[in-house]
């Protein structure tokens, strides 16, 4: 999957080449994505992008994780999914998103998210998709709930980030959910 149409944009494959942009992205929303995005405050510059962008494109190539730029209809990025955990080996994966402030509040990620399912469900036979966010976060989980994904329990303490140690939330998603519906 390197690329979608959406709703108003297009998902596709934010890679390596993108860097010097994706810093100049991150330096102008960081404010709006570092309360609970911790890449939003190691993401100071070029080369930290780069980094940054290519442990993804290492994990394309192994198929152990993926990352999409979410793209308006005249071509400015405006927010991003990812799998920050695909594993065939165990059938589950995890998806994370974002959206700058502008973009939120109309059903994007929700879709995009829709499509990652179904290409992991359908296409890569994976069983379980799983959704984590801070308990403190209510518009993640709102997503999670959107998508029909159920909430397992609290890891307590489990996300450390910027000197807080949030409870987080893990929702999921398995095939037989989907055939209950
Ligand atoms: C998490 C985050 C991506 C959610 O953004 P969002 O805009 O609420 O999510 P969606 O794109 O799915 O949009 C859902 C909203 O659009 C509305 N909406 C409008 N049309 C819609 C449609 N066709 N389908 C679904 N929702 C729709 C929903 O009602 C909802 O708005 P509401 O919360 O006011 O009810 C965003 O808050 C964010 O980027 N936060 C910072 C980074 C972050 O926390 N990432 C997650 C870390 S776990």
């Amino acid at each position: 999957m390197l690329s979608r149409q959406l709703t108003g944009a297009v998902m596709r494959t934010l890679e390596p080449w993108q860097a010097a942009a994706f810093a100049t992205y991150t330096a102008e929303h960081r404010d709006e994505l570092v309360e609970f995005l911790p890449w939003a405050e190691t993401v100071v510059d070029e080369d930290s992008a780069r980094e940054f962008l290519q442990r993804y494109a290492d994990g394309l190539a192994r198929d152990e994780r993926r990352l999409y730029g979410l793209y308006a209809d005249d071509g400015r990025l405006v927010g991003g999914t990812l799998f920050r955990v695909f594993s065939t080996a165990a059938s589950m994966c995890e998806v994370g998103v974002w959206l700058s402030a502008e973009a939120r509040g109309r059903g994007l990620v929700t879709e995009a998210v829709r499509a990652m399912i179904d290409w992991a469900m359908d296409e890569r036979g994976i069983n379980r998709v799983e959704w984590h966010c801070s308990t403190t976060n209510a518009a993640s989980s709102a997503v999670a709930r959107r998508l029909g994904m159920r909430l397992e329990g609290v890891h307590r303490e489990s996300f450390v980030h910027r000197g807080r140690a949030d409870d987080v939330e893990v929702w999921a998603l398995v095939s037989s959910d989907r055939t209950a519906a």
